[in-house]
């Protein structure tokens, strides 16, 4: 990625604060990530204390033309709007992901709810909805307790893969720390090693 205007947007979800590994893993990527590109600029999102989820309202504004949106209609998009330019000034994104009962913690969701917006951030097609977000890369550190990823019963990553997707984020890397609690020590490890590998290959 080495571009000295690169623009990273770290997002932390975990409720826990010094003992999230999902926050410690994001942060030692990000730090990474840095050293790699010393000119990138991080901006913090910390998603964990909510956000409001989609209302009605909501919806109808986001599917009125922007020009003919009152201001109320207006105000209902304006943490939407907000969290979306925050997003689209990043060239790279890191998720901490840390799995809630089997998926991404609710207030990760009502992130993702509110920067999938149509006509912004993806629009339908004859072909079917095309993502609007282009040239960025995103990392998802996903940390479980004792669920397998890529198994049955992960709906962390084939979740945040489709929906990175969606808004036209295909260039996807995951740094897995899973099954955390069966051997916290080595899984951790391991987990740095897959930032090595990856802030290498960004580095080149
Ligand atoms: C509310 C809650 C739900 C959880 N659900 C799962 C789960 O479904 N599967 C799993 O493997 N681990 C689960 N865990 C364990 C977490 O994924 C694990 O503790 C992880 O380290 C949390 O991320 P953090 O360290 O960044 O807080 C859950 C933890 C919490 C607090």
């Amino acid at each position: 990625m080495n571009q000295s205007n690169t623009r990273i947007l770290k997002i932390d979800s975990s409720a826990r604060a010094e003992s999230s590994m999902s926050r410690k893993l994001a942060q030692q990527l990000t730090e990474q990530l840095v050293a790699a590109n010393p000119g990138a600029e991080v901006v913090s999102r910390d998603v964990s204390g909510g956000l409001p989820f989609v209302t009605e309202e909501w919806i109808g504004a986001s599917y009125t033309p922007a020009d003919q949106r009152t201001e109320a209609q207006n105000q209902a998009l304006a943490l939407s709007d907000s969290l979306i330019e925050e997003l689209q000034a990043a060239d790279t994104l890191i998720i901490a992901a840390p799995m809630y009962n089997f998926s991404v913690p609710a207030t990760l969701k009502a992130y993702i709810d509110q920067i999938c917006r149509a006509q912004v951030t993806f629009r339908y097609t004859e072909q079917g909805p095309v993502g609007l977000l282009e040239n960025k890369k995103a990392y998802v550190v996903a940390v479980t307790g004792g669920t397998p990823v890529n198994s049955a019963a992960d709906f962390v990553s084939a979740y945040m893969r489709q929906v990175l997707g969606f808004i036209g984020i295909k260039d996807v890397t995951f740094i897995n720390a899973d099954r955390i609690m069966v051997d916290p020590e080595s899984i951790l490890a391991d987990a740095q090693q897959q930032i090595a590998a990856a802030t290498e290959v960004a580095a080149a």
